[in-house]
């Protein structure tokens, strides 16, 4: 699994944990940014550059983060092909790759910590979609975006 993972300033030391944990997975990724907490950045610019990346297939998924995890995944949703979950406990992270078959998942750094946001991407990354009737529901968003 290829994955693209983004921050704005306010996401930049929980993004290099999980950089981190990627690396110990043997998960390749691309970090688009950015890299400095005390450069501030647009989390729009950032989520957006990620979700687009994800949406054209060039990488399976993304992880964004930002302080909150809120304004990433605002941006994200406006991509069309991204269903982007904010989770901040292991059951929200199962369940919406069983359920929403969730492509970028987004999380705040001022909200949890390294540990817990640690089990959330492990849980995230590996949970599969449920499909069936799930997947009727996930296919009438699809086809909202397509108008
Ligand atoms: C940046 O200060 C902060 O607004 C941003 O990281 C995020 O929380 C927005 O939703």
């Amino acid at each position: 699994m290829k994955v693209a993972i983004g921050s704005d300033h306010g996401g930049v030391n929980l993004k290099q944990k999980i950089k981190e944990l990627l690396v110990s997975k043997g998960v390749d990724f691309q970090d688009f940014g950015t890299e400095s907490a005390d450069q501030p950045v647009d989390y729009p610019d950032v989520a957006l550059a990620v979700s687009r990346a994800v949406a054209a297939g060039q990488f399976e998924r993304g992880i964004l983060i930002c302080g909150t995890g809120i304004g990433v995944s605002i941006a994200a949703n406006k991509v069309r092909g991204i269903r982007a979950a904010l989770c901040h406990d292991v059951f929200s992270a199962c369940a919406t790759r069983e359920h929403n078959d969730s492509n970028v998942l987004c999380l705040g750094e001022r909200v949890i910590g390294p540990g817990l946001a640690a089990m959330i991407v492990n849980i995230w990354l590996t949970t599969d979609f449920a499909g069936g009737r799930h997947a009727v529901r996930v296919d009438k968003i699809t086809a909202c975006e397509n108008g």
